[in-house]
């Protein structure tokens, strides 16, 4: 039987939600943590499937892991086994490559199966990556059957590396793969993230020498090893965003907290051009929208831009203003538009070509089924759903639970009528 949730629309929102540990810097700093021939605690860890997943796949390589409560785990790497690295695992999520960095690091050689992840609709390479630890003295090879095979027989070294594009991944994959290495590497054009700053900040927590995360240039000094200790990661950024764009497109007010206020400027500054009014505590943020919502343009990029991995969400408010056209640009991906032709079955008036949608405001959108395509489509839908008149259903709520918490629970928590709901025949086999 498949589970779908439904969301009976039209309702502001009123309330306080908590946000989780970030998933992307989770999704790092998990097999970062098997770089350390030792315990590491993880505080704040989000409940998320991706997550589980990441642990399972540490577990597979002979890792212990240990929940001391829903949010903080113990991971032991004294006994890491390379013998049968658990494949199909990693071919579930996209992070599962931090593996490549970190087994290289340790061990001098790693077998991971080519990463899986959202499917948005564009290409997602692995070359920066491989250039990065080609550079650092590796020689990798594809096999067939889709593995990726590594190997530094005198060790990594330091070297410079200058990233062609700024990429999120391989400039934390690089980071731990220099972590253990000789010498010192120097990354370029390095990406931003929040959660580069935490995987940075986890490593030298354990007795690295990172340096200049959150700027375009990153210095690593390789150390011998490093020890155990206790981390706690921080909030996420666009499961934060994610509820500041719900309320914006429903109307009503909420207290969204567990946050840090820097990580969600790029955010708000797009939401109060848009009507909605952003008020920042120490560790909390207020967003209220009251009035009428009005059009803006939006272009993706890496931090301290806008986020990509808001861009779905963003596009539901704008299919609801009465001013006009908005443009998005997608700056970061290729394409990631897979989720217009369900709002366009909710009466939204989108037209895609290529990287940019224009978006004509039609005021309101009405509820239908719809299919979560990805993650962050998947939230779109929900946001979509709360703020359209009458019943929307969604299918594929897999994709959403990948990379949210509770999300129907802290949305029914601050008044959304929604909930999941069994339905369907399920596998033909069931009823013949
Ligand atoms: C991370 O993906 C995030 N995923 C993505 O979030 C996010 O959209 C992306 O960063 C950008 O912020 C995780 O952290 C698990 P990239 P990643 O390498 O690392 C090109 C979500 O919703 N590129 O920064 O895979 C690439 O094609 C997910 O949470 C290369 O050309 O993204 C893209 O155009 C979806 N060669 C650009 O760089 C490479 O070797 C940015 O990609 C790597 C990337």
């Amino acid at each position: 039987m498949s589970s779908k949730i439904s969301i009976k629309g039209n309702k502001p929102l009123f309330g306080e939600v908590n946000i989780s540990g970030a998933k992307n810097a989770a999704l790092a700093i998990i097999p970062a943590a098997v770089l350390v021939d030792g315990v590491c605690r993880l505080e704040n860890i989000p409940n998320i499937v991706d997550v589980m997943v990441q642990l399972e796949i540490v577990r597979g390589m002979g890792a212990g892991v240990r929940f001391l409560n829903p949010t903080t785990v113990e991971i032991d790497s004294r006994h890491i086994a390379l013998n049968n690295p658990p494949f199909e695992l990693m071919r579930k999520l996209r992070a599962s490559y931090y593996l490549m960095g970190v087994l290289l690091s340790r061990f001098n050689k790693a077998e991971v199966a080519m990463p899986g992840g959202c499917d948005f609709g564009g290409v997602r390479p692995i070359d920066l990556h491989i250039k990065g630890f080609e550079t650092l003295g590796a020689k990798v090879s594809l096999k067939e059957g889709g593995f990726v095979c590594l190997k530094a027989e005198n060790g990594l070294k330091g070297r410079n590396i200058f990233l062609d594009v700024v990429s999120v991944g391989a400039t934390m994959n690089i980071m731990l793969a220099a972590t253990l290495a000789e010498g010192q590497t120097i990354i370029e054009n390095a990406a931003k993230e929040p959660h580069i700053v935490d995987l940075a900040n986890f490593l030298n927590s354990m007795g690295a020498r990172v340096m200049g995360a959150g700027t375009d240039v990153i210095k690593i000094h390789g150390v011998p090893c490093l020890h155990g200790g206790t981390y706690s990661i921080i909030p996420d950024q666009i499961e934060a965003g994610t509820y500041m764009a719900a309320v914006t497109a429903t109307g009503g007010s909420l207290l969204i907290k567990n946050i840090i206020p820097r990580h969600l400027e790029c955010i708000s500054a797009k939401l109060v051009e848009m009507g909605a009014e952003v008020e920042y505590f120490d560790d909390s943020v207020r967003v209220t929208r009251s009035g009428p919502l009005h059009k803006t343009n939006i272009k993706t990029l890496p931090y301290p831009g806008f986020p990509t991995d808001m861009q779905p969400q963003l596009a539901v408010p704008l299919c609801l203003v009465e001013d006009g056209a908005s443009v998005i640009t997608e700056g970061v991906w290729d394409s990631r538009y897979r989720y217009v032709d369900e709002l366009r079955k909710m009466g939204a008036d989108i037209h895609v070509d290529g990287k940019v949608a224009v978006i004509n405001g039609v005021g309101h959108l009405t509820g239908a089924p719809v299919k979560a395509s990805d993650l962050r489509a998947g939230a779109a839908m929900i946001i979509a759903g709360l703020a359209a008149e009458g019943e929307t259903t969604v299918e594929g709520i897999i994709h959403i639970e990948r990379g949210y918490e509770d999300i129907v629970g802290k949305f029914k928590a601050v008044g959304a009528r929604i909930e999941y709901i069994e339905e369907g025949y399920g596998e033909m086999r069931d009823i013949v």
